[in-house]
């Protein structure tokens, strides 16, 4: 019952993972499914609306979480999000705990991303004789970090703690990890481990966005005891936060649509990344 056209562009948007599929406060005022060159996004994008400005949400794993993580069809997503004019990502994931001070419920804001992906998800725009190298030495954009950071900060009475940095590795999956390699994750400094964090943040770089991921601790892997992390302890820790990854998520929203038409916003630090990286020999 949406319409399913919007006409003015969208700046700034949220990719909702495993828990979150909504945020409060925010009302949705339209619904559009961009055809790209790379297909169709996970799920129609809602546009939402917060004090006169426009936010886009998308489902990272399809409306009724049908996408494994090696099924999402990311280069569709930040192609779809791009086309309705989308400079300023937000992501959202759940992720295991590699560090023993990084707690069931906890957030933290990666600076770092390890790729232990295998090659089987497409991860990058350039190909079929367009060849460019983007620079990705620091994944994420430090700008909206600062933003979550404060949020959280303000939230800390609440029961918010939030970890300001950190080592994200993204494993391939479905599979959990083996003790092994959760182990070997934590010798190489690791602090969340995750699915689903790439290629999405590489698209995103070579499209010029401005992103950031926020993850959520769900469990701490199987390093940590002789129990293994399963679903319904992913699941239960995700029910039992997801308000304050709603509220979290909706301040770092109300800040950044505060400060719609900024360069932070618009990604002007960001622009020239990928026009730069084409080789012309
Ligand atoms: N997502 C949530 N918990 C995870 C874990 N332990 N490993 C990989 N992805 C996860």
């Amino acid at each position: 019952d949406l319409p399913d056209t919007f006409d003015r562009p969208v700046h700034i948007a949220v990719i909702g993972g495993t828990g979150l599929y909504k945020i409060d406060g925010y009302k949705p005022i339209a619904r559009v499914n961009p055809s790209t060159p790379w297909g169709y996004p996970s799920a129609p994008i809602l546009i939402l609306e917060h004090g006169g400005v426009p936010v886009a949400f998308l489902a990272r794993h399809g409306a009724h979480h049908e996408f494994a993580p090696h099924e999402i069809p990311a280069r569709a997503n930040i192609a779809a999000l791009r086309h309705i004019g989308v400079r300023c990502v937000v992501s959202f994931s759940a992720v295991g705990s590699l560090q023993e001070e990084i707690k069931p419920m906890d957030f933290v804001v990666p600076d770092q991303v390890i790729d232990r992906t295998k090659g089987i998800r497409p991860f990058t725009f350039f190909e079929g004789g367009l060849v460019g190298h983007v620079p990705f030495g620091d994944p994420y954009d430090d700008k909206i970090a600062q933003v979550v950071r404060k949020c959280a900060q303000s939230m800390q009475g609440d029961g918010v703690v939030l970890h300001r940095k950190g080592t994200a590795i993204c494993m391939e999956g479905p599979q959990f990890s083996t003790r092994a390699e959760s182990n070997l994750y934590r010798s190489w400094g690791g602090s969340v481990i995750s699915m689903s964090l790439l290629p999405e943040a590489k698209l995103a770089r070579e499209a010029e966005m401005a992103f950031q991921v926020i993850c959520m601790a769900t469990d701490y892997d199987c390093w940590h005891t002789t129990e293994d992390v399963d679903v319904s302890m992913v699941m239960k820790y995700m029910e039992s936060n997801s308000a304050n990854a709603r509220r979290l998520v909706g301040a770092v929203l109300d800040e950044l649509c505060r400060a719609e038409s900024s360069d932070l916003v618009t990604a002007k630090h960001w622009e020239g990344a990928s026009k730069g990286a084409v080789m012309f020999c």
